[in-house]
């Protein structure tokens, strides 16, 4: 998975000793900074390094009315990032916090929203690696011209800002593994742009206005997360979506269409916590599914999948959050489903708004305890069901989904489980959630 560019940038990043991890692709810093990433408000920032990461300490000169000079900079990628930095803030049409006033003078490490480390292939030369406008607020007709125009960057997180225009070509920036663009005003369709970043590990789009349909390329990514809630994607998803590595996926609240893809099964190894949730989707829910033994959020509320639940599902023993409320789904709630709030770890069965008719045996005992949520179904005798006449004209249609009664897993043993662990923050429903721009 480790790309030997990936591999060189971690061993770069541990001999520099700069507060600052830019550079950073060491896996631990990445998995800390994800969680980070998704909260709300502007994100921890790599700490301001002051020029501290061999960028000069000493006071910077102050800026003369002349035009600068490369020798007034530390070194003359600073001088030619001084350029593009300048060039950008001149566009720049709302700036709330006062960020780009920082932006003077020779030192551009030292401006707020850049940081600098040394490039891996130019040791000694300190540069911007890092751009983290998060929370700015900041207006700009376009990042053309400036995000592409910084060759060492690793970073450029933009999330909440009026960003506009196109995502540009980003081929010319060898270091870059995460692109942070969520809550701007992006529109058009899926910023292409991102598709040949082979070193990109995270890419985050949400809440922005971008439409149409999703690349079948984008699954080829060697992604860790991948977040496109949020937007206009209103077509079906490409039938490779398995051969995505990514462990944290999220396309809800968008207008996609069409079946889940039966390549999820080769997802089986990867993905933790998907989130399908509040698009069309429909067809029959696939047994495939059954196979996702690492995920812990399994999210396909509020779509219009159908038919009963394979029973394949039994075999999600990780899952903490498993949401299929809102849809078309019928027959009885699978026992061996029940039973992975005593045999795995389910602490929440959304199942809603559904046509279920009967539970199995182990279900009931979920419902009392409040981790099963079973309101308007059809479950006759039971309270807070669907009108009798709504549960017949839907379950007198004809149905067509098959009924999978096969488990492909081994059971375990109705060993009593210690009790799990409180739930964690999940990184994919953080996600849905959207910071003020203005
Ligand atoms: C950086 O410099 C500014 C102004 O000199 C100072 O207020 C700030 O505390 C410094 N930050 C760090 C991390 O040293
Ligand atoms: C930012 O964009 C939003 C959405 O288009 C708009 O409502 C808001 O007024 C803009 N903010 C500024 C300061 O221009
Ligand atoms: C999924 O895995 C199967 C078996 O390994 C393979 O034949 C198939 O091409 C894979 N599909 C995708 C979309 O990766
Ligand atoms: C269970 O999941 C549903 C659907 O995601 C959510 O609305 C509900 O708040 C969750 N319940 C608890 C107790 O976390």
């Amino acid at each position: 998975m480790a790309s030997i560019g990936r591999t060189l940038l971690l061993l770069l990043s541990i001999l520099c000793l700069c507060v600052a991890t830019s550079f950073g692709a060491c896996s631990q810093a990445r998995q800390e900074r994800k969680a980070a990433e998704v909260s709300d408000g502007p994100t921890a920032s790599p700490s301001q390094t002051n020029g501290s990461c061999g960028c000069s300490s000493s006071p910077a000169p102050s800026p003369s009315t002349s035009e600068p000079n490369p020798n007034d900079f530390p070194n003359l990628k600073q001088y030619y990032a001084y350029l593009v930095i300048q060039q950008f803030k001149q566009t720049v049409t709302c700036d709330p916090d006062g960020v780009t006033a920082t932006w003077v003078g020779y030192r551009p490490c030292t401006y707020r929203g850049f940081y600098c480390d040394t490039p891996p292939d130019s040791p000694g030369t300190p540069t911007i690696a890092s751009v983290d406008f998060n929370g700015f607020r900041l207006c700009a007709p376009t990042v053309a011209g400036f995000v592409d125009q910084l060759p060492d960057l690793a970073l450029f997180h933009a999330n909440s800002n009026n960003f506009s225009g196109p995502i540009p070509d980003l081929t010319g920036l060898p270091y870059l593994y995460e692109l942070d663009v969520s809550n701007n005003i992006h529109s058009g369709p899926f910023p292409v742009a991102v598709l040949p970043l082979s070193n990109l590990v995270f890419l985050d789009l949400r809440y922005n206005l971008f439409a149409g349909t999703v690349p079948a390329s984008i699954f080829f990514l060697d992604l860790d997360v991948l977040f496109l809630n949020n937007n206009n994607f209103n077509q079906q998803l490409p039938a490779n979506l398995g051969s995505s590595p990514v462990a944290y996926l999220t396309l809800a609240n968008n207008g996609f269409t069409g079946p889940l893809p039966r390549s999820i099964f080769n997802a089986s190894r990867t993905l933790v916590e998907v989130l399908f949730l509040n698009n069309k989707f429909s067809g029959c829910l696939p047994y495939e599914i059954g196979s996702l033994t690492t995920a812990t959020v399994f999210d396909v509320g509020f779509n219009q999948f159908t038919g009963p639940i394979p029973w394949s599902f039994g075999c999600l023993l990780k899952v903490e959050q498993l949401n299929l409320a809102g849809n078309l789904l019928y027959g009885e709630v699978p026992d061996v489903v029940c039973r992975l709030a005593k045999d795995g770890n389910l602490a929440n069965l959304s199942l809603s708004g559904n046509y279920f008719t009967s539970l199995g045996h182990s279900c009931w005992d979920l419902i009392k305890r409040k981790v099963l949520d079973v309101r308007q179904n059809c479950i006759p005798w039971f309270p807070e069901q669907r009108r009798p006449v709504e549960c017949w004209r839907f379950l007198w249609h004809r149905k067509f989904c098959p009924f999978f009664h096969y488990i492909p897993c081994g059971l375990p043993k109705c060993a009593p489980k210690p009790a799990a662990p409180p739930p964690p923050g999940y990184t994919t429903y953080k996600a849905l959630h959207q910071p003020p721009r203005n």
